[in-house]
């Protein structure tokens, strides 16, 4: 492992010990204790007494967090305090705390609330029942009795006591009294008054005062109050009135300035005795009852008296309880204050934990990344090396197609050599039959042997050129020759094809003797195939010019071969030197795609440049560049010896130009063919099969051939079925309708040879049908027949009369005319049963108006119009009447007479002889 990855791995380690020392600490923390609340309905709370009580309870408190105290003060009123009880009920308190103002009144409502199932704590005074919890509080009957055991013990001359009550209506004064009471029983003791203090100072005062008003002579010597508050102002009272001598004790015993013990210590009371307010009690057992922990039910508070004798301890005691007390509040303080801030650090803690573990959390992914990357590093690493390894490969199996390519093309220019002897084989017999005077009907195919021979070995040559040109045997071997005598041999060559044609072809060079360094055989390689490639494109009535100049400026002689031939478009252009590259076959004639691209290399092998330049349907220039001088050839390049024995048989090569475009035979017979289709070779084929018979128009295309049809309305048609795409039945019904050519008879010829096709043939109204391969015998035989059956039609009720004899001199129609009675004759023969057709109808027919018709019809045939169709009817019957088929009535119907009757007076008006006669004579 990388050292940089150890540490980091240790020092993750001991970050995440810490994190979740952290998280136990955080886990740790106290479980949030479920919170109790105390309801503490207090009789009266604005005296010291309750205000002590109060205290000591929420002194206590501070050790029992969960517990919350709520006090509700009823003011001395009883009724208040049963409505603030309900509404501790009402809240749901989990314990109440009751101190009854009065016994009788409370009771009932404590007993219920406790009936309710909430605990209930009855602290200092008490109800008329024992139905509550637990009750804490001095015995008030005990201190009664002890207040008179001290009364009876130090005070044994005074008898006379005045009694100030506390409210009557609780416990803690009834107690009071009755222990008092009690103790002094069968004693010199007398309850001499009696006033009622309900527990408050200034009640107690004013009622006091009242009584001292009003009983100016009454006369006691102690006085006993149920509380210090009362006793103090019935102290004051007294000195406010002068009465000296009279005992006054009261109960509490208080500590702080105004209460009990300072009223001892003070001499304003005699004695007070202890009567705890039991508040940190109450606090203690309400936690018990709520923790379920065991309590006394009734838990009463020790009494003590205090008087002159201990006064002093007791204070002294009570204010160390007092500063003992301040210390806990203090220190209850300092540990809520610490509480406090040990959890707002806690909260810093967490928070610090939480920063802690996304820092760690974005360190663990710094770090997964580091690693990752570490591994897609080793991948790419690995992937690298694979590649390499591939590219090994590829380099080594190339290496190895390339010597596969080697042994394909030397298996090929061997193959291709193989070729060349029985080329050469066919070749001579071919050469020798052609010469024989003996079998003039294989010429044609002879001949055609004879040129697919010459092309194939002239592609083998080539081939061979290719194959020396890549192994670098084609060495160049110059001569300084003259250009213009080197052209001009091989153009002659050239000169029949271009005659024939009538293509002007012309050597343009303003200098005669201008000379060059240049390899001859290689040079005649390019020039011919230049040549032969502009005379496979240039039409009849073309040009092809060569041009021969310099171009001073760079030193070179330029050759262009220039023709108004096709032309090429920008993607010819861009592959016409590709080897193999047949332009669009669509329209260009099919070559090898080899000539040029071979020229290029010779032209390159001499340090030349060859380039084109082309407007398609325009012209093409083939432009080659040599250096001039001799400078840039080896020294192994030149050429010793005369180049002419070098040079193959030129004519050889152009004969397939010669055999195109020658037309030795006269056309024996003036009738016309015309040959529909797009095969070049085909074409071709009939074209040599039938022109030595009969006049042939050409087309290659459905366009072509419709205008062809039209305009030359030729004898006879010959049709492929699949003309470029387009359907030869869709041409021939198109021209079978129309009434200029509907009367041409159709061969079919098509590759196509299934019963549905001939079936579609048929249908079509085409006269034969011959499929691909054919026989051209056959076919000559067919066309034979079908024009013989024709002309012996239209000799037995056409052609007898087709021209009046007042018309031409040797009774023949001109070619327009000819067009013209082919199309009048096809419109009279379709309608010529209607009684009623008659010049309108043929007018809309052809197009014609009525006197443009009658002129043409006089001028071609010498007769009216309805001379004519009359002479078509009777000639028809005629035609009719020679076999028995139908009756004399039928043919009259046929022939458009409206009656037999009328088809017999104007037959024997014009044959002297009447239907039936004619007939009868006819079949004798
Ligand atoms: C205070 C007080 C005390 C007395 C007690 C009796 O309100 O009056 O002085 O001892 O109540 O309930």
């Amino acid at each position: 492992m990388h050292p940089n990855i150890a540490r980091m791995t240790s020092v993750f380690r001991s970050t995440l010990t810490y994190i979740l020392l952290l998280f136990l600490l955080i886990a740790c923390e106290p479980k949030e204790e479920k919170k109790f609340v105390i309801g503490f309905s207090q009789c009266v709370s604005n005296d010291a007494w309750r205000q002590a009580m109060h205290e000591e309870m929420y002194r206590e408190l501070s050790f029992y967090p969960t517990l919350q105290l709520e006090i509700k003060d009823a003011k001395g009123n009883s009724e208040t305090q049963i409505e603030n009880i309900r509404e501790f009920q009402k809240m749901g308190v989990d314990l109440l705390i009751v101190s009854p103002n009065e016994s009788e009144p409370i009771t009932g409502i404590v007993e219920e609330v406790f009936r309710s199932g909430i605990p209930v704590i009855v602290i200092d005074r008490k109800i008329n029942s024992n139905q509550y919890s637990a009750y804490i509080g001095g015995d008030n009957y005990e201190i009664g009795q002890t207040v008179g055991q001290y009364i009876k013990n130090t005070y044994p001359g005074y008898s006379d006591i005045l009694e100030i009550w506390g409210l009557r209506g609780s416990s803690p004064a009834k107690d009071r009294h009755q222990g008092l009471q009690q103790a002094l029983e069968g004693t010199d003791f007398e309850f001499k008054y009696q006033i009622e203090g309900e527990w408050e100072r200034e009640v107690a005062k004013e009622r006091f005062r009242k009584f001292l008003t009003d009983n100016r002579d009454a006369s006691f010597d102690l006085i006993f109050c149920h509380n210090d508050v009362m006793a103090i102002s019935a102290g004051e009272l007294c000195k406010e009135f002068g009465i000296e001598n009279v005992k006054i004790i009261g109960i509490d015993a208080l500590p702080g300035p105004r209460a009990g013990l300072q009223a001892v210590s003070d001499g304003i009371l005699d004695a007070t005795f202890f009567y705890p307010t039991g508040g940190d009690k109450a606090i203690e057992t309400a936690w018990r009852i709520l923790s379920n922990e065991n309590y006394e039910k009734e838990n009463l508070l020790q009494t003590a008296a205090v008087d002159f004798s201990n006064v002093r301890i007791m204070k002294q005691q009570t204010d160390r309880i007092i500063n003992q007390q301040a210390n806990i509040s203090r220190q209850t303080e300092m540990i809520a204050s610490q509480i406090e801030i040990y959890q707002s650090q806690r909260g810093l803690l967490i928070v610090f934990g939480i920063t802690l573990f996304v820092a760690i959390g974005s360190l663990v992914y710094v770090f997964k990344s580091l690693k990752d990357k570490q591994v897609i590093n080793e991948e790419l690493k690995k992937k690298n090396g694979e590649i390499l390894s591939q590219q090994e490969q590829i380099i080594e199996y190339s290496q190895k197609a390339e010597q596969a390519t080697q042994h394909k093309l030397e298996f090929f220019t061997n193959v291709s050599h193989e070729f060349r002897t029985p080329l050469t084989l066919i070749q001579g017999p071919v050469e020798e039959m052609l010469n024989s005077k003996d079998i003039p009907q294989y010429k044609d195919d002879l001949l055609l042997i004879r040129k697919n021979t010459y092309r194939l070995l002239r592609l083998v040559n080539q081939l061979m050129d290719f194959r020396k040109i890549d192994h670098g045997h084609m060495g160049v071997k110059v001569s300084e020759l003259a250009l213009v005598p080197f052209f001009e041999e091989i153009m002659s060559v050239f000169t029949k094809t271009a005659n024939t044609n009538h293509i002007r072809f012309k050597l343009l060079c303003e200098e005669p003797g201008l000379k060059l360094w240049f390899d001859p055989v290689m040079m005649d390689k390019v020039v011919f195939n230049l040549l032969s490639n502009s005379f496979k494109f240039t039409p009849s009535k073309g040009f092809i010019y060569i041009r021969i100049f310099q171009d001073i400026l760079k030193h070179e002689v330029v050759i262009q071969v220039e023709d108004n031939g096709e032309g090429m478009d920008q993607e010819e252009i861009l592959h016409v030197f590709d080897r193999f590259y047949q332009g669009n076959s669509g329209i260009r004639k099919v070559g090898t795609g080899l000539g040029l691209a071979l020229a290029k290399e010779l032209v390159e092998a001499q340090h030349g440049q060859i380039n084109v330049r082309s407007r398609l349907g325009e012209s093409t220039v083939f432009e080659i560049r040599m250096k001039m001088g001799n400078a840039h050839f080896g020294k192994d390049e030149f050429l010793a010896t005369d180049y002419r024995g070098l040079i193959l048989d030129h004519e050889s090569y152009v004969s397939e130009f010669l055999e195109k475009n020658s037309s030795k035979e006269t056309p024996q017979s003036e009738k016309t063919i015309l040959v529909i289709e797009d095969d070049a070779d085909i074409r071709e084929y009939l074209r040599k099969g039938l022109s030595g018979r009969y006049q042939i128009l050409e087309a290659q295309d459905v366009e072509t051939a419709f205008s062809k049809a039209t305009d030359m309305v030729p004898d006879l048609i010959t049709c492929d079925l699949m003309i470029k795409n387009e359907n030869g039945l869709d041409l021939i019904s198109r021209l079978k309708k129309d009434p200029r050519t509907a009367s041409i008879p159709v061969i079919v010829i098509s590759a196509k040879s299934s019963q549905e096709d001939l079936l579609e043939g048929i249908k079509s109204g085409v006269e034969d049908y011959m499929t691909k391969p054919f026989s051209m015998t056959v076919l000559l035989e067919r066309i034979n027949a079908i024009l013989l059956n024709r002309s012996k039609i239209e000799q037995h009720f056409l052609h007898a009369l087709p021209v009046s004899e007042n018309k031409a001199v040797d009774g023949k129609p001109e070619k327009s005319d000819k067009k013209f009675i082919n199309s009048f004759n096809s419109v009279i023969e379709k309608h010529l049963s209607n009684p009623d057709f008659g010049v309108n109808d043929i007018c809309m027919e052809l197009g014609l108006s009525r006197g443009q018709l009658y002129r043409k019809v006089k001028s071609a045939l010498g007769y009216s119009v309805n001379d004519y169709i009359n002479k078509v009817r009777l000639k028809k019957a005629k035609f009719l009447l020679g076999n028995k088929e139908h009756s004399i009535a039928e043919i009259a119907f046929q022939t458009g007479f409206k009656t037999a009757a009328y088809f017999s007076t104007v037959f024997k008006n014009t044959y002297d002889l009447t239907p039936s006669e004619f007939r009868e004579k006819l079949l004798e």
